[in-house]
């Protein structure tokens, strides 16, 4: 029987991955590489949309490239590539975006928080069909799941309302409609200095994020920093002590060790113990990773080499989604 298939994507718009996109995503990304049949991708046509200069964007997509390879993606086993490499996304995109009206795409909450930044009106036409992008890139590879932190569960859901109506629209099955995969525990890492939000690169300080290429010293200084709550118990506790509880869950992630098991062994430990071990945890999965993407980063050749086979077997899949679809809506043959 053939493999599920499983289909996600990171945008290039920092200079790097930080723990929650880590944890939230690209960590549950390697061991579906085993059981599923693997699609990630650098999502570069999305990161214009706030638009970089072109050496940041370049820049970037390497280095998001260049970590997706240090996390454990294997080009071997699953198809890693940069969006724009495979043109179908934007054409795809473009018949979703003519088949969603104005008033679901506003209901899209990460463009109302994204555009608030911009102040009204200054925000991209390209920062409001974003999702419709996403769902252009999820429909292409007819997959069937998405695995992603919990912020983007209402693009999934568009999503499959874009790919059911095409379907009865065009009386066709042309797409498969597709679910979130998406990690309880690690669904929503928050930020350091303000424990109720996001981990965000787009919103948080540079205090209150981790990002997975920092310097040691730099990483477990903020961790010391973070933010914990009155009292002196280490216990989850999501209403009253927001900040210790995304502390446990994250060392719970890292080392593999239950919350419970976890509360039981800092039973009359202090803060500064307890966020020591933490910050120790991140320092040891980061160093390898930061490690391996500089080797391969400093050998871009190869590096786009890696790329270039990942988008030739993304492109196939795409190709031949799109034929189906173009025929469906009525476009005719090239020849
Ligand atoms: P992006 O680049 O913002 O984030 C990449 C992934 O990291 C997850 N994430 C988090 N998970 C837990 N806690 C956090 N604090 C946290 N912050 C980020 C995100 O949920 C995401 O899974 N729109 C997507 C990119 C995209 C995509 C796709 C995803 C484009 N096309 C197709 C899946 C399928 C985004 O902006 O992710």
């Amino acid at each position: 029987m053939a493999r599920p298939r499983v289909l996600s994507g990171i945008q290039p718009t920092s200079d790097s991955f930080h723990l929650g996109n880590y944890l939230g995503a690209v960590r549950q990304w390697v061991p579906l590489q085993e059981t599923h049949d693997a699609f990630y991708m650098v999502v570069d046509l999305h990161a214009i949309t706030v638009t970089p200069t072109a050496a940041e964007l370049r820049a970037r997509t390497r280095v998001a490239a260049a970590q997706l390879f240090a996390c454990g993606l294997d080009p071997e086993r699953s198809s890693v590539f940069v969006q724009s490499h495979v043109r179908e996304h934007a054409e795809l995109a473009w018949m979703l975006i003519c088949m969603t009206g104005m008033g679901e795409a506003g209901r899209m909450t990460q463009f109302k928080d994204k555009s608030a930044k911009y102040g009204e009106g200054s925000a991209s036409v390209g920062l409001f069909t974003y999702p419709i992008l996403q769902a252009a890139d999820i429909l292409l590879y007819q997959t069937d799941q998405v695995p992603v932190g919990a912020d983007q569960k209402q693009h999934i859901e568009l999503t499959r309302d874009l790919a059911q109506r095409f379907n009865t629209r065009y009386g066709a099955k042309t797409f498969t409609l597709p679910n979130p995969y998406i990690v309880k525990e690690v669904e929503k890492i928050t930020d350091l200095q303000d424990p109720t939000a996001k981990m965000s690169k787009s919103s948080s300080s540079p205090q209150g994020i981790l990002d997975v290429l920092e310097e040691p010293g730099t990483l477990r200084k903020k961790v010391m920093r973070a933010v914990t709550d009155t009292g002196s118990e280490i216990v989850a506790d999501d209403e009253n002590k927001p900040g210790v509880t995304n502390l446990l869950r994250i060392l719970s992630a890292l080392t593999g060790t239950t919350i419970a098991d976890l509360e039981a062994r800092y039973v009359g430990a202090g803060y500064g113990t307890f966020k020591k071990d933490v910050a120790e945890a991140v320092i040891e999965t980061f160093a390898p990773i930061r490690e391996r993407a500089e080797k391969l980063l400093a050998n871009e050749a190869e590096l786009d080499r890696m790329l270039a086979v990942g988008a030739a077997k993304a492109r196939a899949v795409a190709q031949e989604t799109m034929e189906k679809a173009r025929d469906a809506m009525g476009f005719l043959p090239t020849h």
